[in-house]
This record gives C-alpha cells, structure tokens and sequence, in this order.
C-alpha cells in the first residue's frame, strides 16, 4: 500500500518536471536557426543551450559541425548571459541586434565572421568577455567598445582590423586582458593605456604599430606579460618600462633601440676599464719608485765600499812604505 503511494508520487513528480521544461517557443525559434535544427524543436532540451525555470535561453555554448551564420532575432533572446562558440563553422557577418542582449556577460565568437565589429556591443553593459579572436573581422575598433565598464578581456586577435588603437580604451577600467595580436592596427601605442590598472597581459604585437612605446605603460604594475614584437616601433624602451618585472617581447621593430646590452657593455668601458688601468698605474708607478729606490741604494753601497777598499789599500800602501822607510833607517842605523 505504502510502496503504490511512493510510485504514484514519483510519477506525478516526473510529470511535473517534464511538463515544466516549459519553454519560450519564440526564443528557441530563434536558437534553432544557429542550431540548424526545425522550428518547432525545444530548444532547452539541446545540450548545446541552457535554459532558465521559466523557459528562457540563457547560454548557447555552442559547436558548429555545418556552416551557418547568427541570426539577427537572437537580439530578442534578453535572458541571454553566454554565447561561447566554438570551431570555425560561423560565416558572415556581426549582427547589430546583438547589442540589444543587456544581461550578456560572455561573448566568444570564432569562426570565419567577416565585416565590421558593430559599435552596438559598446551597449553591452554587463559584458565580461568580449572574444572574437580568429575571425576576418576588418574596419575599426569601435570607440562605443570603451563603453564596456565591465569588461575583463578583450581579445581581437587574428583578425583583420586596422586604423589606431583609440585612446577611448583607457575607460574598460577592469581589463585585464588586452590581445589585438595579428591585425592591421597603425598609429602610435596612445599613453591612456597606462590608466588600464588592471591590466595583467599586453599583446600588441604583429600589427604596424609605429611612434615610441609610451613611458606610461611603466604605471601598469599588475602587468605581467608585455609583448609588442613585429611592429614599426622607434625610440628606445623607456626606463619606466624597464623597472617593471614582466615578461618583455620586442623583436623585430628595426627602429627601437634596444639599448639594455650596450648599456652594459657601456658601463664597462665608462667605469670599470678607467678603474682597473688606474690601478695597474698606480700599481707599476709603485713597482717602478720601489725599484728605482732599491737600485740607487745598492749602487751607493758598492761605490762606498770601493771607496774603502781604496783607501785601506792605500793605507796599506802607506804603511808599507812607512815599514819600508823605517827599515831603511834601521839599516842606516845599523850601517
Ligand atoms: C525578433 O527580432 C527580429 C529581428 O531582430 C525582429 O524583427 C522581431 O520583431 C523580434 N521579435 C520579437 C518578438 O521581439
Ligand atoms: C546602442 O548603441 C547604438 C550605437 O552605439 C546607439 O545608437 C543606441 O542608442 C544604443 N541603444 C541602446 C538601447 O542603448
Ligand atoms: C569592476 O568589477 C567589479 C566587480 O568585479 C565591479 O564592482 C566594478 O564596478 C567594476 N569597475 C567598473 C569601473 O565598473
Ligand atoms: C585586410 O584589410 C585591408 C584593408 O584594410 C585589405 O587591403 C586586405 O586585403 C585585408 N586582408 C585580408 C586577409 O582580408
Ligand atoms: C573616459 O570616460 C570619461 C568619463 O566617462 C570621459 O570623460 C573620457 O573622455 C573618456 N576617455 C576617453 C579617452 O574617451
Ligand atoms: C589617463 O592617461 C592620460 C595620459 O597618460 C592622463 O593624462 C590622464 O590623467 C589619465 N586619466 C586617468 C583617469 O587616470
Ligand atoms: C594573444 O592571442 C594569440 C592568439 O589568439 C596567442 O597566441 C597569444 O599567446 C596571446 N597573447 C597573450 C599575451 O596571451
Ligand atoms: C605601415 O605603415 C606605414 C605608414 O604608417 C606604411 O607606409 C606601410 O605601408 C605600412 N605597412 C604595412 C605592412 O601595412
Ligand atoms: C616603418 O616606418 C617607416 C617610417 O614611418 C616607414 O618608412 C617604413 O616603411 C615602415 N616599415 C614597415 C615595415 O612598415
């Protein structure tokens, strides 16, 4: 008796759940067109989507295996906090409606995406990650993206996006991330970067960045990671720069000075080579006093004692002669 209520029980709470995958046929509508799936296929039952109690989509992770492109009525999908895709099935183009998602906190497209980065995503206002690495993206940075006070990492990389990079970035104060490698940015590294605090890793490199590296960026003390190599860079690396602890790439700019070794080389010729041939001076100028010294005196020595000698000679001489003279007036004497 006990065991048929348990099962009744269990049965109408699995009716429940099932019945409660409720979902907002509107929404999966739109999901269904990137899925490739048909229209009236429920969508949160996909492994690719997550949906919220009340039916609404709130992630697409999502791995292509055909080509196809975003839909622009995935803008009405307002619950949305993730769209993570991976693989490189995406073609066309960024539609504009996705600035309409205001509660999107992840956003990684990769794929084949072509034509502009549309300034409406600076109206994502939650955004934490804004990744579109790896696609033919061309045309600007859209200042609008400076709008992103939430963001955490920007990455651009491996696209084809060119013009400067903009001051305007200076305002994604949470970055710590910042990857625009192998694009076609031009202009000068601007200064404002230095105001990114957050900042833990700098990729600029592979574009035709020219102008001197900013000594600004020496205010950048969370920075760990700094890499501007194959660029049209001048000047030399500022000292401010220097005294940071980071990893530091900056090969191939034919026109900076990378002073660091000649700086080395120069403090052993400025100092220590004056130094060290001081000393061997001063060295062999009192080598050369001593000897000098201790040659005079022997000289003096061998001259004195010559000297001596002559003389006790001569007195002996004299002695001799004396003995001689006193012998010969013995003699006479005797005589
Ligand atoms: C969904 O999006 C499309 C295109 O962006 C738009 O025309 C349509 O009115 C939207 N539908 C609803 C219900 O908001
Ligand atoms: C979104 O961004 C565009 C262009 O940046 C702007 O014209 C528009 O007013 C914004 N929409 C909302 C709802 O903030
Ligand atoms: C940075 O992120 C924190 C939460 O991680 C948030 O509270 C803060 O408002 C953000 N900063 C800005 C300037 O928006
Ligand atoms: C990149 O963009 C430039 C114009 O900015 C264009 O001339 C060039 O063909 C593009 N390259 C690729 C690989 O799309
Ligand atoms: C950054 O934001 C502040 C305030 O929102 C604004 O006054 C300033 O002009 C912005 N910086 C740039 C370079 O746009
Ligand atoms: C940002 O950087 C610029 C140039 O380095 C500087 O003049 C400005 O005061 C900084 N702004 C802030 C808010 O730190
Ligand atoms: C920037 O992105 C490229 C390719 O996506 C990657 O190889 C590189 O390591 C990244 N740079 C940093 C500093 O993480
Ligand atoms: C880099 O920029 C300079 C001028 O700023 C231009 O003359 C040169 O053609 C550019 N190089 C490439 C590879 O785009
Ligand atoms: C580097 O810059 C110089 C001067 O702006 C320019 O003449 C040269 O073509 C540039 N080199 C490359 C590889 O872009």
């Amino acid at each position: 008796m006990n065991i048929f209520i348990l099962l009744i029980t269990i049965i109408i709470t699995i009716i429940k759940c099932v019945s409660a995958q409720n979902y907002n046929e509107e929404e999966c509508i739109s999901v269904n067109k990137l899925l490739q799936k048909d229209q009236s296929y429920n969508c949160c039952q996909s492994v690719y989507i997550s949906c919220s109690n009340d039916g609404h989509v709130t992630d697409i992770y999502f791995k292509g295996d055909s080509l196809n492109s975003i839909p622009p009525e995935i803008g009405n999908l307002t619950n949305l906090k993730t769209i993570y895709t991976r693989g490189d099935t995406l073609i066309g183009s960024l539609p504009s409606e996705l600035g309409n998602l205001a509660n999107l906190e992840y956003l990684h497209l990769a794929g084949k995406l072509n034509g502009n980065i549309p300034p409406e995503l600076g109206n994502l206002s939650n955004l934490e990650e804004l990744n579109l690495a790896d696609n033919h993206l061309s045309g600007p940075i859209p200042l609008e993206l400076g709008n992103l006070k939430q963001l955490k990492i920007l990455d651009l990389s491996y696209n084809n996006i060119s013009g400067i990079i903009l001051p305007e970035l200076e305002n994604l104060s949470n970055l710590t991330y910042l990857n625009l490698t192998r694009n076609n940015l031009m202009g000068s590294i601007p200064p404002e970067l230095g105001n990114l605090s957050n900042l833990e890793k700098l990729d600029l490199s592979n574009n035709n960045l020219t102008g001197p590296i900013p000594p600004e960026l020496g205010k950048l003390t969370k920075l760990k990671t700094l890499i501007l190599s194959n660029n049209n860079l001048s000047g030399s690396i500022p000292k401010e720069v220097k005294k940071l602890n980071i990893k530091l790439h900056t090969s191939n700019n034919p026109l900076l000075k990378t002073k660091s070794n000649h700086n080395n080389i120069n403090i052993i010729i400025i100092i220590i080579i004056p130094i060290v041939v001081f000393i061997l001076f001063i060295i062999s100028a009192v080598v050369y006093v001593y000897l000098k010294n201790k040659k005079n005196s022997n000289n003096c020595e061998s001259e004195n004692s010559i000297q001596s000698y002559s003389t006790s000679s001569q007195q002996y001489k004299t002695n001799y002669n004396n003995e001689i003279e006193s012998d010969i007036r013995i003699k006479a004497i005797y005589l």
